[in-house]
């Protein structure tokens, strides 16, 4: 059983996981108008990974007899200045998720909620993952600089993810 502190808590995360969906959807559609479809085809499989975070939410508070709420998303930014700046901004995006999760656990901690504790481990972990890939990509974007080839191939590159 979970509190309402934990649960109203939870339910944040949902809208926090959703929207992170539907700005990588965003940046998706910015890829696609650019031309570059590997991004794009990356920035899809991101988003979709983020629904699957917030269902995941979603199925850990019925599974604990809580009540999920919906709550309305942001209308996520369309435009970036470049590759680089948009996969810039998908790091830090990542890090204040990152800081979400950390606060949830510290949450979680502190009311004694081992349950939710063990849950939220999951995501502990893919964080780090998270934080791992958009730095690589940041930091090769910055070898790429403002070769065009090189982000042709860093866009085959991308189309090759397989989630
Ligand atoms: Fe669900 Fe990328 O954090």
């Amino acid at each position: 059983m979970l509190s309402k502190t934990i649960e109203t808590a939870l339910n944040d995360q949902i809208k926090h996981e959703l929207y992170s969906s539907y700005l990588y959807l965003s940046m998706s559609a910015y890829c696609e108008a650019a031309n570059l479809g590997g991004a794009a085809h990356w920035m899809r499989g991101q988003s979709r990974e983020e629904y699957g975070h917030g269902m995941k939410f979603y199925g850990y508070i019925h599974d604990q007899g809580g009540r999920v709420t919906l709550q309305a998303l942001a209308q996520p930014p369309a435009e970036w200045t470049s590759m680089a700046d948009m996969f810039q901004q998908v790091l830090e995006h990542e890090r204040k998720v990152t800081s979400l999760i950390q606060n949830l656990y510290a949450l979680a901690f502190k009311e004694s909620d081992y349950a939710t504790q063990n849950f939220l481990q999951w995501f502990i972990n893919e964080q780090v993952e998270e934080e791992k890939h958009a730095t690589q990509i940041v930091e090769q974007l910055k070898m790429i600089g403002n070769s065009g080839q090189a982000l042709f191939m860093m866009d085959r590159q991308l189309a090759a993810r397989a989630g």
